[in-house]
């Protein structure tokens, strides 16, 4: 287990009063528990001081039952904090925790007057929030002085997670976490490299195994990603492969970075005429490039697999969809869906396909193209699949969907005249139809 020290200015150079402190870390769908003051808008992990007749392990869960009331199975302690300030010192143990039940909460006199609650909140925004710091400075030295801790003992731990070999290449550096996304996956952002961690297991999936978990075989075929990856290296602008590791849970992806704004940033998306010329030149980019020895099948068969498999098990959620295509006028559920896109393949145009060619995975540096993430569906594919769902983005960027606000001046059939072509409408709504059961 590794010690770090934080060492105040005002440190009287040795100690003589001590009291130790036990904290929680728990993790679940990306989001993590937290005690919320909401008299003083003040964020920390929840935990608290260790009493005389218990053990540190007995402290913490106590002490979240009492501020949360979440009983957690807690791990050995994982780090240690000490924090020297006057003529103090303050050992704060880590433990992970594991949530295992529900009670009732017991709040101190002075929680109950901050009106503390328990919080669940992403990993990325309570990161973002301990890294502020600094702005307490000479201000509240309480809150600079715990905002501290936290930003230092969470980085610490997040990073002791990760494989020895991806930690190794990470380590010093400075990140933040992007959590925005859809899949699951954790993204560290370093200055210069990102590390995607992706789960390999469905929690909570209807076909699981007694554990709650169920390993889905498609899954494993994202090891392909990298070899796509590594085959797209000097034929198309797409982050280098720098590590690639997996455990029982999650596959590590440490990739370079690229430079530049994602196509939606709000730069681009109020100067649509700049974003689509480059949408479109992304678009020939894939098309250009020869795909006879592409390691990767993304045709219409094979997405059809996956979504057959995603619909026998459960895995479709029918809420996040185009309005129209289920219930009054639509499709009675995914079975149906499903066997009328069987039914109804259209040709097949093969080139290489992004496989989620939306705003958010093309990035833009100056006016051009910089490069395409999120590989995990790319390979030989059909042409209008990218069309369909790079239009399909482009108007729920535009039309307030996905981010709330609405850009009218956004025309997304400005594509089809970018990239010189008729919109075939059939083969569009086919494939922004597929992509509803993913
Ligand atoms: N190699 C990279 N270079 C630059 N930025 C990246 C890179 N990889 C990821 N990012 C940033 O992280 C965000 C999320 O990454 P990514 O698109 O791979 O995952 P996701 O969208 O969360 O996953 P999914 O689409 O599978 O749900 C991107 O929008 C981008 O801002
Ligand atoms: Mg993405």
């Amino acid at each position: 287990m590794k010690i770090l020290e934080i060492v105040g200015d005002n440190y009287f150079g040795n100690w003589t009063k001590s009291r130790t402190g036990c904290r929680a870390v728990i993790i679940r769908d990306g989001k993590i528990l937290m005690s919320y003051e909401t008299k003083t808008d003040q964020w920390m992990l929840p935990g608290g001081g260790l009493e005389e007749d218990e053990t540190e392990e007995e402290c913490v869960v106590r002490e979240i039952a009492e501020e949360c009331g979440v009983v957690i199975r807690p791990s050995s302690c994982v780090l240690e904090l000490d924090e020297y300030y006057e003529d103090c010192k303050w050992p704060n143990k880590y433990f992970l925790g594991e949530v295992i039940g529900e009670t009732e909460r017991h709040l101190t006199e002075r929680e109950i007057e901050v009106g503390m609650e328990p919080r669940w909140i992403p990993l990325g925004e309570i990161l973002s929030i301990f890294s502020t710091h600094a702005e307490y400075d000479g201000k509240d030295e309480m809150r600079r002085g715990m905002y501290y801790r936290e930003y230092t003992a969470l980085r610490e731990i997040l990073l002791s997670e990760l494989p020895d070999a991806i930690r190794e290449k990470v380590s010093g550096k400075d990140f933040r976490i992007d959590d925005l996304g859809k899949s699951g996956s954790k993204i560290f952002l370093f200055d210069d490299c990102v590390l995607k961690c992706e789960p390999r297991i469905l929690e909570n999936c209807p076909d699981a195994d007694p554990a709650g978990v169920k390993a889905a075989p498609f899954l494993e075929d994202q090891d392909k990603t990298v070899e796509v990856m590594r085959y797209l290296k000097g034929k198309l602008p797409v982050p280098e492969v720098l590590a690639y590791e997996k455990d029982e849970k999650y596959r590590y992806l440490l990739m370079s970075r690229i430079p530049g704004k994602v196509a939606c940033d709000s730069y681009y998306m109020e100067h649509p005429k700049e974003m689509i010329r480059v949408l479109s030149d992304a678009l020939k980019l894939l098309w250009s490039v020869d795909i006879s020895d592409c390691p990767r099948k993304q045709d219409l068969d094979a997405v059809l697999a996956e979504a057959k498999y995603r619909v026998e098990h459960g895995l479709v959620d029918v809420s996040d969809t185009e309005p129209e295509t289920f219930g009054e006028g639509g499709f009675k559920d995914a079975e149906e869906l499903l066997s009328w896109l069987m039914e109804n393949k259209p040709s097949y145009e093969p080139v290489l396909t992004h496989g989620d060619f939306c705003l958010p995975n093309i990035l833009i540096k100056n006016g051009k193209l910089s490069g395409f993430i999120d590989l995990g569906k790319t390979g030989t594919g059909d042409r209008w699949m990218d069309i369909a769902l790079c239009y399909r983005s482009l108007k729920h960027n535009a039309d307030g969907t996905w981010s709330g606000k609405v850009y009218p001046d956004i025309r997304p059939e400005v594509l089809f005249e970018e990239l010189g072509i008729k919109p075939d409408w059939d083969r569009i709504n086919y494939y922004i139809l597929l992509d509803e059961l993913f």
